[in-house]
């Protein structure tokens, strides 16, 4: 078994001397390459959260990668009520209240609701001065929405970017099986292999709070990739990193580098590491540059029996079963290059 490098999206190079301008315009790496596929269309489904926070921002400051169909928030870090709320705030601070938000499940399929505000804060988004959003919530709920955007939209063109607990899209799939073959990828936050337990000793977050929703995804029979911790513990927002946003000196700038400030004193106690990891950012920055990760195709599952490794995820790195593979496992990234990728990409909202 051999890691992989992550298919590229198409891309097409431009001559300098085909383009009006200066040949200066194009020495940002980000903007000397034309896509030559239109943009991605994608839903974000979310708890905010910092990280989901800093993904958002990261979507809605790159138009010719991504086009965000519109956002749904699910219960995890903080109840439903929370991060619905938390969302349309990000929209705002990015002066995108067209941006549709709408609320979805609040609560897990089949369990209680497990949040983590010892690592969020009370609000979910502990860290800058929150206000009371504007914009409105959608009246179509979360569920509805992903139904009927997979269904209005062309079979194959939609990609689905959970960055919290499954239950939306499991909730979906259920409902409107029709729907499943239609989603073109799964692009997850979740789940571990090396890194095992932020949650609990065998289980990440996202999954230990819906295994069930967790599982019903990953067993679908849709390309998924995955965002473990294995991943996202190397994307650190150390020091350097999150002076580098507040020095964009702008109102994302500063809303960034504060929830950021807030963020990272967890993980820094806990595992004694250079910063908090962003997570959620992983699976925007994916879509836009993936080139920046690898990992490999391998066969997941979660764990829904045991209450001692309850939501693990089972992933056989090492190609020790027969088990078909039904996920990209990502294992590793250019974290430079991500942050780089984030704080230019912020720099423009
Ligand atoms: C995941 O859980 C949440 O706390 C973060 O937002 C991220 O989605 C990490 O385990
Ligand atoms: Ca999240």
């Amino acid at each position: 078994m051999t890691d992989v490098q992550p298919r590229r999206l198409l891309r097409l190079d431009i001559p300098a001397s085909a383009c009006k301008g200066s040949p200066d315009d194009l020495k940002d790496p980000d903007m000397s390459e034309q896509t030559a596929t239109p943009p991605r269309k994608i839903i974000i489904d979310t708890d905010p959260g910092q990280d989901d926070a800093v993904a958002i921002l990261l979507a809605l400051a790159s138009p010719e990668d991504i086009d965000l169909l519109g956002i749904t928030c699910v219960a995890g870090n903080v109840p439903l009520a929370l991060t619905q709320t938390n969302a349309r705030r990000v929209c705002e601070v990015a002066g995108r209240s067209d941006v549709a938000v709408h609320a979805g499940c609040a609560a897990p399929l089949q369990r209680p609701l497990v949040t983590a505000e010892h690592v969020h804060g009370k609000t979910g988004l502990d860290g800058p001065d929150l206000w009371e959003p504007t914009m409105p919530l959608s009246p179509v709920d979360g569920v509805t929405f992903i139904i009927d955007t997979l269904r209005r939209e062309p079979a194959g063109t939609v990609t689905l970017c959970p960055l919290g607990p499954l239950t939306n899209i499991a909730a979906a799939f259920e409902q409107a099986p029709d729907i499943i073959e239609r989603v073109q990828e799964v692009v997850l936050m979740g789940g571990a292999y090396f890194e095992v337990g932020n949650i609990t000793p065998a289980a990440e977050f996202n999954i230990y709070v819906d295994p069930e929703a967790a599982q019903a995804v990953l067993g679908a029979g849709i390309p998924v990739t995955m965002m473990p911790l294995d991943v996202t513990h190397k994307a650190l927002a150390t020091r350097p990193r999150i002076d580098a946003i507040r020095a964009l000196n702008s109102r994302v700038g500063t809303f960034t580098a504060e929830m950021l400030d807030f963020f990272e004193r967890f993980d820094v106690e806990k595992y004694g590491s250079d910063g908090g990891p962003l997570h959620d950012p992983c699976v925007i920055a994916y879509l836009i540059r993936p080139d920046l990760f690898s990992g490999r195709h391998i066969n997941v599952m979660v764990e829904t029996g045991s209450d001692l490794t309850l939501g693990m995820t089972v992933a056989d790195w090492w190609g020790v079963t027969d088990r078909a593979a039904n996920a990209l496992f990502i294992g590793d990234v250019d974290s430079d290059g991500l942050f780089d990728l984030i704080t230019k990409r912020l720099g423009r909202l």
